[in-house]
């Protein structure tokens, strides 16, 4: 057994814990930070405490609410242009996996010259960026403790992922308050997001002994906690047991990588748009049937953690686990592709190879082809 596993985040879980901000940056000593966030947590009130927070800590603070979902490469240069030579310390990311992954690439280009595009791919940061500490709003993501960065290059049409441990934040601050508020579609695709985490990261070729123990939790976690999360609004056990879930599918697949259902979700998303939980929920039932029999075993043990019945055969159990996926899907109110907004089947090809070319392809359970992938689509589609 040969692998390594990395953590460098500090993880800090309470609820109402954005009110203690200021604190945890003082220790970091921190003085100037600069909080990259969306209008929608600016609408939602969930900043006021963290700027009398920073206020009564002495932590000046300069605000940008103009991340989109899909974050834009041309936003992050733009933000970061604007923010250079201001003499910013810090970043402090409030939001989602899309607000995260900004603030990560506006660390970068804080400390780098050029643009965001010229930091494409593994490995290519030559200093540190600027600290980051993440308050994530959603329990979907898991950006608050991976390394990786993805960041729409609208001139392509195409996702791109920045993946260096140095995009880590340094702090993760787990208020698990504040996903009391999420509009019931944005928990359910959120949480199918961080499911489809820990089925890629369990699955994949990259898994190892502690991302499989992170991994197969997150899953039960999820089977136990999505549905009353989205469905019953005052359940606070659901929702926290799901920010866990979230964080640890988040650790899961920071080091043992995604793989071919972010690989058609990131094609998607970089083409129409699409929600990036909403994209992943479609072709996760897809991409696990089409799995299964590249490692019947561990497909075996995620219909398990699903709760499918411990009685039945490994390839039963698989099966049953395909259902399990749709029925959640369906139950959620997940769109089916080909009621996606802009879809096209003109488009199918060049999804296909986009999903190929995507850095995380190389990790799932079988080998792709961009006629395997094809197919996916086309069954999606027909579904
Ligand atoms: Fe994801």
């Amino acid at each position: 057994m040969n692998f390594p596993f990395v953590l460098p985040t500090k993880i800090v879980m309470e609820p109402g814990l954005r009110s203690q901000v200021g604190q945890h940056l003082q220790e970091m000593q921190l003085t100037r930070i600069l909080i990259v966030t969306d209008p929608g947590i600016e609408a939602a009130g969930l900043l006021s405490p963290i700027y009398a927070s920073l206020e009564h800590a002495g932590i000046s603070f300069k605000v940008t609410t103009e991340v989109k979902p899909n974050p834009r490469s041309e936003d992050c240069n733009r933000i970061a242009n604007e923010y250079r030579g201001a003499d910013i310390e810090g970043l402090l990311a409030v939001g989602g996996g899309s607000a995260i992954d900004a603030a990560k690439a506006i660390a970068v280009l804080m400390t780098h010259e050029g643009v965001i595009e010229d930091y494409e791919g593994e490995n290519t940061l030559v200093t540190d960026p600027l600290p980051l500490v993440a308050i994530p709003t959603t329990a979907g993501t898991g950006s608050e403790v991976t390394f990786f960065s993805v960041i729409t290059d609208s001139a392509r049409q195409y996702k791109m992922s920045l993946l260096d441990v140095r995009l880590a934040p340094e702090l993760a601050l787990l208020d698990t308050e504040v996903t009391a508020q999420l509009p019931p579609a944005i928990a359910a695709a959120t949480g199918m997001d961080a499911l489809t985490h820990a089925i890629e990261a369990y699955t994949g070729k990259m898994a190892n002994p502690i991302s499989d123990a992170l991994a197969l939790h997150a899953i039960r976690l999820i089977s136990s906690n999505l549905l009353p999360a989205v469905e019953e609004r005052d359940n606070h056990g659901a929702r926290e047991q799901m920010m866990v879930a979230s964080l640890i599918a988040g650790m899961a697949f920071g080091n043992a990588d995604i793989a071919s259902v972010h690989c058609i979700s990131e094609a998607i998303g970089g083409m129409y748009d699409t929600p990036h939980g909403v994209a992943n929920s479609i072709f996760l039932p897809f991409i696990f049937r089409h799995n299964c029999d590249a490692d019947l075993e561990r497909h075996s043990q995620v219909a398990f953690a699903l709760g499918v019945d411990p009685q039945l055969g490994e390839a039963d159990a698989a099966r049953a686990a395909v259902d399990v996926l749709f029925n959640m899907s369906q139950r959620l109110g997940i769109p089916k592709f080909s009621e996606v907004a802009g879809v096209q089947e003109a488009d199918f090809h060049s999804i296909a190879e986009k999903s190929k070319q995507n850095i995380s392809d190389a990790s799932n359970a079988k080998e792709m082809t961009v006629d395997s992938y094809l197919d996916i689509i086309r069954q999606a589609y027909n579904y």
